[in-house]
């Protein structure tokens, strides 16, 4: 079989371990060719690609972000793209495309495969781990490891100078990242998109603690958190060229917030693009093993239209469907909760 790889969306620690684990399955145990288009759609559009060979994966399993370039221009956004990337499909004769994404990147897939009827394989990708579907996404582990090891150094600076320390972390919708690493690195707050917050509340919280001769405090803020309606001025967020809201900045407003409304020292950082570079974990790397063996199963089962999952332990197949919200469970939140300071959501 001929079978197509892209990668799409932001990247993500794991991407080439996915790549390498497909191309590994497909040639030595079916013979077949694989071919990886390169930026994403981009590549299937212009017919921008190179043949991937096992010889040529060796020594990316460790490697962070992805070999084959990544991007978010997608056919149905490109005058001609959906004719375009058919004319390149058939070309290469691809029978099968596995699509390497987050819900961006596979809901194009989604409409491609309804558009086209065009064999279809998913992989979820993306270090906030919101894609419905799949108990976990690749990379997500990585980031938290990277955000907890960031809170860990930020706990000593803090005690030394008795601030609050503000911890911007990636999360637009979801704050998975914000609640492991909050858990993991011992915060005080959490402020997470699922549950606004009212600043108000956080500065009394943590008057409270410091007034108790409590040094220190670490506030984990998702980037996509924000304050109740009318209790705080809010981000004005900038929309990149493809519609995707930047988010950023809450973690230093924030900071500023508390600091004049309590008087405390406080310091912000985001953890931005650190989170979502360098090498995957060792769990992740066996995640995107496992995905990209289990993909290249599908397309020889002729199970199209599916993408790979992690559920309970294990990887199995689901619907290829559009993402619906993932919230951070019930259960973690009421874990995380027992640890916040009482009082606060
Ligand atoms: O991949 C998801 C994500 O990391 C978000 O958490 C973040 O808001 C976004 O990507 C940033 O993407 P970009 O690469 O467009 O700045």
């Amino acid at each position: 079989m001929n079978i197509g790889i892209l990668t799409g969306g932001g990247d993500c620690p794991g991407l080439n371990a996915v790549v390498r684990a497909v191309v590994r399955k497909a040639e030595k145990y079916h013979g077949d060719t694989v071919i990886g288009f390169r930026n994403g759609w981009q590549g299937v559009i212009e017919d921008d690609s190179e043949p991937l060979t096992i010889e040529k994966m060796r020594g990316t399993l460790p490697r962070g972000g992805t070999v084959l370039g990544t991007s978010r221009i997608q056919p149905f956004a490109v005058e001609g793209g959906v004719e375009k990337s058919k004319e390149t499909l058939a070309h290469h004769k691809i029978d099968a495309l596995i699509v390497i994404g987050g819900d961006g990147t596979l809901s194009v897939a989604v409409d491609f495969q309804n558009e086209t009827g065009f064999n279809v394989v998913g992989v979820p990708k993306t270090i906030d781990n919101d894609i419905s579907g799949t108990d976990m996404t690749f990379g997500f582990m990585t980031a938290v490891q990277t955000a907890t090891d960031a809170i860990d150094r930020l706990h000593t600076t803090a005690e030394s100078h008795d601030r609050i320390m503000v911890v911007e972390v990636m999360g637009r919708n979801s704050g998975h990242i914000a609640v492991w690493a909050g858990i993991a690195g011992g915060a005080t707050l959490t402020l997470i998109p699922e549950e606004p917050f009212d600043i108000e509340k956080i500065c009394s919280a943590l008057k409270a603690r410091h007034a108790t001769n409590r040094f220190a405090s670490i506030v984990v803020v998702a980037e996509g958190a924000r304050p109740i309606d009318g209790t705080m001025e809010s981000i004005q967020s900038e929309t990149d060229e493809f519609g995707h809201v930047q988010l950023g900045g809450i973690g230093e407003r924030v900071a500023k917030e508390v600091e004049t409304r309590t008087g405390l020292t406080c310091r912000s950082i985001s953890l931005s693009y650190i989170q979502r570079g360098g090498t995957p974990s060792a769990f992740d790397r066996v995640l995107c093993t496992s995905f990209g063996v289990e993909a290249v199963d599908a397309v020889h089962e002729k199970d199209f239209g599916k993408m790979m999952s992690y559920q309970k332990g294990k990887v199995t197949r689901v619907k290829l469907e559009k993402s619906k919200s993932s919230p951070v469970g019930e259960d973690l939140i009421n874990v995380a909760k027992t640890f916040f300071l009482p009082g606060m959501n």
